[in-house]
This record gives structure tokens, C-alpha cells and sequence, in this order.
């Protein structure tokens, strides 16, 4: 099995690019199924979680063109389909869009139920709730989701219970062509959200209200194919921006959209980094020992749960007493803290705060990535640890970080790929 093999202790210097949003393309990716004719996207990152939504699509019979530069030309006229290939659906977590997709262009969907990273529980009683009120009868068994209208889809008003990501946007996507208008309240706000229906919108949905916590969908005839690119990645570039605060150096980080990186810029700064922003870049300079902070998880605008981990080791080589509350999945400290320990990093789990007492110097170990953002933390953590690292279970990393190894090998770390015989 591959790993990172990594000689910690050298400073991040440099510039890195950030690339497309994975969270924006695994929902723009099977928004494309509502589309007549070929929808030109610029900006997806060349990670396995797309890699396995293109060839999901493909195999239903989508017309998929990969371009140079990050660039996939897809055109899902021709498809049929409405039962996407189970196996690869359990590869990831964003396969439950496609239950929205071909709800909404067939009227019916049967998709195995997804996989991904699984570092806590992640129901789907809300996507349900929403097509729903679609007028779609969800039935959802151990292995499998099977949704029909058989009535037709009509709009309607859903207030979800949780704010949820992901069925906010299988809201939208089942709505986009569904007669009349369908509200979703308490609708989450991330900036991947903005971004979906930006995409819709230029392809001819009705979509407004997207960033705030009423989204609006007027349903439209028909999608016609055109042109879209993909926001930049928040959590790519915010775990680069962390990695420079906790290894040390000096980088810009650029293709980034600086408001969306303000939760994490904030942060950053309370513990002792220096963060300037640009148009479309940020520089992070590490000019002392970090100091304690607090973060509390929440949704957009909070401080993401998708960077726990990497702020985590932030605190791990802090001055003080630091501490993180969850407050989106309860259980994700378990993806790390183990291997936080094996570190050399003090971590105590209590409920849904985890507390850090900083050291001076991690040590290098070999250790286990549970999920994609947790193996991110180990790779920052490797990177700041005093000796050799080795990171085992890279493919959940490969989920969602293009080119991890040569953008901080371009930064000046000494991070390897290896796989044994
Ligand atoms: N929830 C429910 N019922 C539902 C849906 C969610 O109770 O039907 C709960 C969840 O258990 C959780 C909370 O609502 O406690 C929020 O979950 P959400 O639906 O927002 O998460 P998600 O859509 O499954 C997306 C990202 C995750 C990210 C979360 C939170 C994708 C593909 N995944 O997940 O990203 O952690 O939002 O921001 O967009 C990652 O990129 O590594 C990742 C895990």
C-alpha cells in the first residue's frame, strides 16, 4: 500500500495554488445530468473522489471529455440510466447527489447507499424530508436509497431540522427542473452551496437566495450546456495556511477567495501568525511560537469542521492550554487524537471538546489516516515533527488534495509517496 514518507522539520517556503473546490465539484459533477449538452467545467481538481464521479457518469452513458488544466467537458444528454453502478457509489460520500440529479431530470433514482469518510454518523433524513416534499416516495433500505415521483414532482417548502450541506444542495439539484418553486429554510451557507447554484443559474436555473439560510428555486423547462469554473478549495487552502503556522515559514497562498478563508485567517492570527490577504491570495508567515486559541466548529461563516484537525496541530505545538469544540460531528476527534499521541502531542477527549497542551516538538511516527481531513493533520503534523513520518492509508487524502506531495515538495518539504514491494 502507498504511504508518505516524510522528514519533518524543515520550513514551508514559497508559493502554492490552490485548486477547484472538491466539495463544489462533487455537487456540480452530478448537477450535470440535469443539463442538455455538453457542460464545459474548468477548475475541477484531479482527485479520486471526482476521478470516481466522472467514471460513475460515464458509465450511465455521459459523454466525459478531460481537457487540459483541470478542465472536463461533460455531456449527459444521452443518459438513461437512473441505477448508478453500486460499487463505485459506495467509493464515496458524494455519490447521494446523484439522487437528486436523476430525481429531478427522470422522475426516479435508485442509488446505493454512499460511502466516503466515515468518522462519525452521517444520516440523510434530511435529503429525504426534502424530496419529500417534492411529492417523492423515498423508500431507504440497509444498501440502497430508491426514490420515485409518481405523481410527478411539484415544487414545495422544506425546512430542514439540522443545517445540512449536503441536503441543501440534493434539495437544489432535485428542484432545478421540478414545475413551480420550492423553498428550502435553515438551508446551510457554504461557499460550495453559492457555487452549485451559480452553476445551475448559468445553465438557466431560477435559483435564488444561495449564501443565505432561504434558497429559493424556481423550476425551469429545460439546462442548456455551457461554460463554469469551480471556486477555489476554502479547506485546501486553509490546511496549507495551517501547515505553514505550524511547521514554520513563509508562503503565499494563491487562488484563493480571502472572505471565504476569514474564519480561519482570524484564527490564524490570534495564535501568533502573520496573515495578509490579497485579491486572490493570502500570504501566511510564521514569525513566533504559536500561541492558545479556542475554536468552536460551526457552519459557514464558523470555523469549519473540516479543519479541526489541521488547527488541531496548530495547538499541539502552541504555548498553553488550547481547545477545540465540535459541534457538526461529535465523534471526529477519534480520527485523530490516537495518532495526535503517537506524536508526542497531548490531547484529551472529553464529549465534544477536545483540550491541547502544546509542546515544543512533535516526533516523527508511523500513523493511520481515519479520513481525508484527519490524514491531513497527520501530514502537517509529519511535517512539523522532529524525524520520519510515515502516513498509511493515503488514499483518503487522495480523496481530496490535488498534488499534496509535489505542491509541499514545491514548498520545500521532503514528503515522498512510497509503496512497498
Ligand atoms: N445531518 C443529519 N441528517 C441529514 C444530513 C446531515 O442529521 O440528512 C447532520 C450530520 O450528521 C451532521 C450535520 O447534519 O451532524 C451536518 O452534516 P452535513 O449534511 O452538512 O454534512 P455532509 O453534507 O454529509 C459535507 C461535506 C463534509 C463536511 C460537512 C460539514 C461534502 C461531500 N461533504 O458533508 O466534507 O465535513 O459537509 O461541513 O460536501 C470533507 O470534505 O472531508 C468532508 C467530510
Amino acid at each position: 500500500m502507498p504511504r508518505y514518507q516524510i522528514e519533518g522539520g524543515r520550513p514551508l517556503v514559497g508559493t502554492v495554488t490552490i485548486s477547484g473546490a472538491k466539495n463544489a465539484a462533487v455537487a456540480i459533477i452530478p448537477a450535470t445530468l440535469l443539463v442538455s449538452g455538453p457542460c464545459r467545467i474548468e477548475n475541477v481538481p484531479d482527485i479520486s473522489d471526482v476521478h470516481i464521479l466522472l467514471e460513475i457518469l460515464e458509465k450511465m452513458g455521459a459523454k466525459v471529455t478531460r481537457l487540459p488544466n483541470d478542465t472536463v467537458e461533460i455531456d449527459c444528454t444521452a443518459v438513461t440510466c437512473t441505477e448508478p453502478d453500486p460499487e463505485l457509489v459506495r467509493r464515496i460520500r458524494a455519490s447521494y447527489y446523484l439522487l437528486g440529479a436523476l430525481l429531478g431530470r427522470f422522475g426516479k433514482a435508485r442509488v446505493a447507499l454512499p460511502g466516503g469518510c466515515n468518522f462519525a454518523p452521517r444520516p440523510i433524513d434530511q435529503h429525504i424530508k426534502g424530496f419529500e416534499a417534492l411529492g417523492a416516495q423515498v423508500e431507504e433500505t440497509d444498501t440502497y436509497v430508491d426514490a420515485v415521483g409518481p405523481q410527478g414532482l411539484r415544487g414545495g417548502r422544506v425546512n430542514l431540522d439540522v443545517v445540512s450541506v449536503g441536503a441543501t444542495i440534493n434539495i437544489i439539484i432535485a428542484a432545478a427542473l421540478v414545475p413551480g418553486q420550492t423553498i428550502i429554510e435553515n438551508a446551510a451557507k457554504e461557499p460550495h452551496i453559492v457555487d452549485l447554484a451559480n452553476f445551475l443559474n448559468t445553465m438557466g436555473a431560477r435559483i435564488s437566495g444561495a449564501g443565505t439560510d432561504v434558497i429559493k428555486i424556481r423550476g425551469v423547462k429545460a439546462l442548456r450546456g455551457g461554460f463554469y469554473s469551480i471556486i477555489p478549495d476554502q479547506i485546501e487552502a486553509g490546511t496549507y495556511m495551517a501547515a505553514v503556522a505550524a511547521v514554520g515559514g513563509n508562503v503565499l497562498v494563491k487562488n484563493v477567495i480571502p472572505k471565504h478563508m476569514d474564519c480561519i485567517s482570524a484564527k490564524l492570527r490570534e495564535m501568533g501568525a502573520r496573515v495578509t490577504e490579497y485579491d486572490d491570495a493570502i500570504r501566511v508567515e510564521k514569525v513566533r511560537r504559536l500561541r492558545r486559541a479556542t475554536v468552536k466548529t460551526m457552519p459557514y461563516p464558523g470555523f469549519p469542521t473540516d479543519m479541526q484537525g489541521q488547527i488541531g496541530v496548530c495547538m499541539a505545538l502552541a504555548e498553553g492550554v488550547s481547545r477545540i469544540t465540535e459541534s457538526i460531528y461529535e465523534t471526529r476527534f477519534f480520527a485523530y487524537s490516537e495518532e495526535f499521541r503517537a506524536m508526542g502531542a497531548t490531547i484529551q477527549v472529553a464529549g465534544k471538546t477536545a483540550t491541547i497542551t502544546g509542546t515544543e516538538r512533535l516526533h516523527g511516527a508511523t500513523v493511520q489516516a481515519h479520513d481525508l481531513r484527519a490524514g491531513a493533520a497527520l501530514v502537517i503534523a509529519g511535517l512539523a515533527a522532529q524525524g520520519e513520518t510515515f502516513v498509511e492509508n493515503i488514499h483518503y487524502i487522495e480523496r481530496g488534495y490535488e498534488n499534496l506531495v509535489g505542491k509541499l515538495t514545491a514548498l520545500g518539504a521532503c514528503i515522498r509517496r512510497v509503496e512497498d514491494e
